[in-house]
């Protein structure tokens, strides 16, 4: 069951290649074109979207903060990210010309679930990005995008991570292309990179262990704090919460333009930070402020975890431990940055003697509200 891992968890990270190979399988043309029927969605509806609006929890909401950039980039269509469980509660404006894009693994949580009948009772179209097939979620959905990663056993989410950005990027590219907002170059070359993303995750997995021993050496760490920009935000996001989930470890993530807005008083001495810096091609400035941002943390004593693209000589004089990923277009940088974080995360739990697949207190979907 387990293909000789010890772990679910361990064989689910390791299936990774394969599982984004499958969310494009038959989707994405020799040619740059997509083909989404299941989203049963009309071109013609899809041309009338004026609000996109993505709810989600846990994993599934960090996928939907990351979609938000890609979709409004892309698309030019004003996107709102949510968690599911506030949404219904706060009289969200929504209308026919509203899509709603429901992220759910399980297709089960009931948080996402109310959120998505609410979404119709207001007239909303919606569209769910789910991983199990027939679950509820797409049933009352109007369309659906399944991830197809397989069966994922571990709690704590990871190829149905993964998945669920290059479902979200599918999307957001399908939607692109209908509304020829900016058909054409930019759009095709971002297909083109999504298709070779199977292999840049094979990639970054070859090059994986120096991340295990690196891990741990921090399991007497207190807290580890994440630091991101851009798509590197929610990356972070998800680092801290799968050290929470796995190694039950205090773990915090902050948008590193926030550092100097308060959480900078908390570095001490020693405290462990894993910093997302974000690709340099086409988001140079922001960069270059992540790179301050390490120095200035360094200077206060940090011990600076810094992932970064190869070749990314700016960070080398401020990083303690240096994790390197292949260079890729900046909004497709998280379906390889997270790896190194579901990895330490992992890894950290194990030598704390965490059964990672079974987390205390955690189910793999939380069907109450
Ligand atoms: C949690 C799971 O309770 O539900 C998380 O433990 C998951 O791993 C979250 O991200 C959302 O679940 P789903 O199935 O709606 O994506």
């Amino acid at each position: 069951e387990k293909g000789g891992y010890e772990y679910f968890m361990l064989k689910e990270i390791v299936e990774q290649p394969r599982a984004v190979a499958d969310t494009l399988l038959g989707r994405v043309g020799v040619d740059g074109t997509l083909t989404l029927d299941e989203m049963r969605l009309a071109p013609s509806e899809l041309r009338d979207v004026e609000k996109i609006v993505i709810i989600a929890a846990g994993t599934s909401f960090h996928a939907g903060m990351i979609a938000k950039y890609a979709i409004e980039h892309w698309c030019r269509v004003p996107c709102e990210v949510e968690v599911a469980s506030e949404f219904r509660y706060r009289d969200p404006i929504l209308n026919r010309q509203t899509l709603v894009i429901a992220i759910s693994q399980s297709g089960e949580s009931m948080d996402t679930l109310m959120a998505v009948r609410y979404a119709r009772e207001q007239r909303a179209r919606v569209l769910a990005i789910c991983n199990v097939n027939g679950s509820t979620i797409p049933r009352e959905s109007d369309g659906v995008l399944y991830t197809h990663a397989g069966p994922e056993v571990g709690v704590a989410a990871t190829k149905t991570f993964l998945t669920q950005l290059v479902a979200c990027y599918l999307v957001g590219l399908y939607l692109a292309q209908v509304r020829t907002v900016k058909f054409g170059d930019e759009i095709n070359a971002v297909i083109a990179q999504l298709a070779n993303m199977p292999e840049q995750v094979e990639n970054v997995l070859a090059t994986i262990d120096p991340v295990r021993q690196l891990a741990r050496s921090l399991s007497d760490a207190s807290t580890v704090l994440f630091l991101g920009r851009h798509v590197g935000y929610p990356v972070a996001l998800e680092g801290a919460l799968k050290l929470k989930e796995l190694a039950y470890m205090h773990a915090e993530a902050f948008a590193a333009g926030e550092l100097k807005h308060g959480p900078i008083a908390l570095i001490e001495d020693g405290l462990p930070v894993v910093v997302v810096v974000p690709s340099r091609e086409g988001r140079g400035v922001l960069h270059d402020k992540i790179v301050s941002n390490i120095q200035e943390i360094r200077a206060r004593g940090a011990r600076t975890i810094v992932i970064a693209e190869e070749g990314d000589t700016a960070v080398h004089p401020f990083a303690d431990e240096l994790i390197e990923i292949p260079a890729v277009p900046t909004l497709l940088q998280p379906i390889i940055s997270t790896i190194p974080l579901q990895v330490f995360a992992c890894e950290l739990a194990l030598a704390k003697g965490n059964d990672v697949d079974q987390p205390r207190n955690l189910a793999k979907s939380v069907t109450v509200e």
